[in-house]
């Protein structure tokens, strides 16, 4: 069974995503970690990031893996070509460099499949832009997840801090949001939009446990379907 979640940036996704996949006994997959790693790839490679063809080839050919961190069975490590990118695709410049490469269509169409195929292996919480439109469109639940820009910038800074990683700075942090929201709706391939069918929650001002419960209550009546 597969629980889509998309939503924008710093909705409170990966966090929703990975608590709703330990309560279900779910695996989890973070797509939007995906894009970065090929990212950090190509910027390390010194491959353009409009030159679609190169970076197509690029996300076909380095493989990207998941690691588990002992006793945790969320995976939390990130691997591309048997580096640990894990931290390394979380700093600014990754933010900035990830949209013109998931613009890429020959990107989405290699990393579109590879997320079918771990999807298809079992039970999974998938986390994106496009789950619930593209990659898996017949998902059991499809839950579309917002929150106000302000919300999302407070929370991205939040989330910097306790990790040491990218800007702590907050306008800088909303500027770049605002950038992605619009580079990841503008784009012309499989562009952010909530699905026809999907579950939409503003998570503003919400206790995200209250989110997270009310999807995982959702999920349960439909795996008694
Ligand atoms: O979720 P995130 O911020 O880590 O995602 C990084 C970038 O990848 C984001 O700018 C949008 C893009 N992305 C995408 O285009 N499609 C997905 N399924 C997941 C992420």
């Amino acid at each position: 069974m597969i629980i889509a979640i998309d939503g924008p940036s710093g909705a409170g996704k990966s966090t929703v995503a990975k608590a709703v996949a330990k309560k279900l006994g779910f695996s989890c997959l973070d797509t939007g970690a995906m894009y970065r790693a090929v990212a950090w790839q190509a910027v390390q490679d010194g491959i353009g990031l409009d030159d679609n063809e190169a970076l197509g080839a690029l996300a076909l050919a380095k493989d990207i893996a998941f690691g588990h961190t002992a006793g945790d069975p969320i995976p939390k490590r990130v691997f591309i070509g048997g580096i640990e990118v894990t931290d390394a695709i979380r700093t600014a410049a990754i933010d900035k460099a990830v949209s013109p490469v998931s613009a890429a269509p020959a990107v989405r169409e290699a990393l579109v499949a590879q997320q079918q195929r771990i999807g298809e292996a079992g039970d999974y919480v998938v986390e994106g832009r496009d789950i619930g439109t593209v990659v898996f469109p017949d998902a059991a639940l499809k839950v579309f997840l917002t929150a106000t820009d302000e919300e999302r910038a407070h929370r991205r800074v939040r989330q910097n801090v306790d990790r040491s990683i990218g800007s702590f700075d907050y306008d800088e942090v909303l500027a770049d949001l605002l950038r992605r929201d619009e580079h990841d709706s503008a784009r012309a391939t499989s562009p952010l939009c909530a699905a026809a069918d999907a579950v939409v929650f503003d998570s503003t001002g919400r206790y995200i446990e209250e989110v997270i419960d009310e999807i995982c209550a959702m999920a349960r009546e439909r795996m008694q379907k």
